[in-house]
């Protein structure tokens, strides 16, 4: 699979080492990696979309918290935590949306506090500790990112229920270049091309940034999987003509109730698959969901630099001061979700009962372990 979000370290061991990203702007002309260890390269690399993707910006955010805070290993346990803290919080500003962003960089400090408390009782707190503690969990959240791709792929072919040959339309990016490795949306669909059911995709090119065209294409082709690029504006012409089974999307945020954010036009396409009778799901992690918010009326949504409408990749296409309105994303009502298919299983309405339960379960887990549980 992809490599968009890694550790680099040059040598024998694994520090020193940079956050090394897929630079995904460049995307399909070439494949080119950035390595760093700055901080205002890192938030620069989130905002820009060098990477992106909910769980992906989560990874690259608590392995960059990691790279950059090799720069304070000569401080005292006191300072590299107050040091860190204040990188967490420039990092977790770059995007509002996905919470996987936010989720990281907590679980990152949180266990740096920990680290901190159970070492510093018995006298043996240093920063070269805590740098080695903060990677560990870095390290973690990218692995786990990983098998909950793999997961989400075993239980969303259900939603296939063994037919072959189903067409299914996917808006923005939610693939290998968005986490880790498999993606979400598209984990399913990986699955059921490796057993041979031969899906037939229909991605959204993606106004105004194109994830569809640049990366969901390209990804997908690049793995012999059948993809079709159509413009935005053609998704119910397609469904009418019946070339589409389901649709599988991801999520940026997920409320308590079920209401999922996800790159703008995702609730159009869902208010066109419920008029066309089509099952429509979202795939994603359970650190997407985000239990503080009770309903999706409250997720924060980006707004974005109007010259991204007025000026597509550099060329004008619009009055040069026309006035523009660019939500980077749109919250999908629950009501509209046939199911949201998580590393778990396939959670089904109503959404707040069947969300409490996952929780449940990870946070028993969690307790039985004695890890620290998602906030
Ligand atoms: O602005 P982007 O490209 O970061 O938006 C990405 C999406 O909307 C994805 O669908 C979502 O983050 C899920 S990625 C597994």
């Amino acid at each position: 699979m992809l490599d968009p979000v890694r550790w680099a370290s040059h040598g024998e061991n694994r520090l020193p080492g940079k956050l090394r990203l897929i630079d995904q702007t460049r995307l399909p002309e070439e494949l080119q990696y950035i390595e760093t260890d700055d901080l205002a390269e890192i938030h620069d690399a989130i905002r820009r979309l060098v990477v992106r993707g909910a769980p992906a910006i989560g990874c690259a955010a608590a392995l960059g918290l990691a790279a950059v805070m090799q720069h304070a290993r000569d401080r005292s346990p006191h300072d590299y935590l107050t040091e860190a803290r204040r990188a967490a919080e420039f990092l977790a500003g770059a995007r509002p949306t996905a919470v996987n962003l936010a989720w990281a960089l907590d679980r990152c400090m949180t266990r740096l506090e920990r680290e901190s408390a159970v070492r510093g009782a018995a006298g043996e707190t240093t920063a070269a500790v805590l740098e080695d503690a903060l990677l560990d969990e870095a390290l973690a959240i990218l692995r786990e990112d990983l098998d909950l791709c793999r997961g989400i792929g075993e239980h969303g072919l259900a939603v296939f229920e063994g037919r072959s040959g189903l067409g299914v339309l996917t808006h923005c990016n939610a693939g290998a270049l968005a986490t880790s490795d498999y993606g979400t949306a598209l984990a399913p669909i990986y699955r059921a091309h490796e057993m041979g059911m031969g899906p037939r995709v229909f991605a959204d090119e993606t106004r105004p940034l194109l994830q569809g065209s640049r990366l969901t294409v390209w990804e997908l082709q690049r793995a012999g999987v059948d993809v079709t690029l159509i413009c935005d504006n053609m998704a119910a012409q397609v469904m009418r003509e019946d070339r589409v089974d389901l649709v599988i999307v991801g999520a940026d945020r997920i409320a308590a109730n079920g209401d999922a954010a996800n790159k703008i036009g995702t609730y159009g396409v869902a208010v066109l698959a419920r008029s066309h009778g089509i099952p429509f799901y979202v795939a994603a992690p359970y650190s997407t969901i985000d239990r503080a918010l009770e309903t999706g009326e409250s997720i924060p949504i980006e707004q974005r630099d109007p010259d991204e409408v007025r000026r597509g990749f550099g060329k004008l296409t619009a009055p040069p001061d026309c006035k523009v309105y660019n939500p980077a994303f749109d919250v999908t009502p629950a009501g509209l979700i046939a199911g949201i298919i998580t590393e778990r299983g396939i959670l089904r309405p109503p959404y707040t009962a069947a969300i409490e339960a996952l929780f449940a379960s990870v946070d028993g887990e969690h307790a039985r372990r004695n890890t620290a549980p998602p906030t």
